[in-house]
């Protein structure tokens, strides 16, 4: 295994309701580092062209609005296997459907709310980086 870098957002669900230390907490209990981290009020834009892959879909309007809906906390993490350890650690993305002890199953109240975002390929973490974080902001 090697060490990887995946692309995180604490979703506006998580800073509303005040948490994002409890969702870290789990993060780095599980052994990832958060190498990176801002909290940010995503664009319309931003938030259009991060979800892009999802346009066609019926819940894309609603997924804009929620991203926008208030702060998030866009991060980096790093670690062994980082990209597949994180959407372990994230659980289903449906809450209903996630195993015990997983961030959504813990913290989430809905599909569409449903706390955080974890890329889902190394590629996909790479660009996902590059839209949110300069390598300066980064520190490992
Ligand atoms: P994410 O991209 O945010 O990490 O989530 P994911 O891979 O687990 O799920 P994905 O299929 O990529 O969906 C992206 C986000 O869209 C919202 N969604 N709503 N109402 C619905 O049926 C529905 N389905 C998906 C969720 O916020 C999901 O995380
Ligand atoms: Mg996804």
């Amino acid at each position: 295994m090697a060490t990887e870098r995946t692309f995180s957002i604490l979703k506006p669900d998580a800073t509303k309701r005040n948490l994002t230390g409890a969702v870290n907490a789990v993060i780095e209990k599980a052994g990832l580092r958060i190498v990176g981290q801002r909290r940010i009020q995503m664009s319309r834009a931003q938030a259009e062209t991060f979800y892009e892959i999802h346009k066609e879909r019926p819940f894309f309007g609603e997924l804009v609005e929620f991203m926008t809906s208030g702060p998030v906390v866009v991060q980096v993490l790093e670690g062994e296997n980082a990209v597949a350890k994180y959407r372990e650690v994230m659980g289903a993305t449906n809450p209903a459907n996630a195993d015990a002890g997983t961030i959504r199953k813990t913290f989430s109240e809905s599909v569409g709310e449903n706390t955080d975002h974890g890329s889902d390929s190394l590629e996909n973490a790479k660009a996902e980086i590059a839209q949110f974080f300069q390598d300066s902001d980064i520190v490992g």
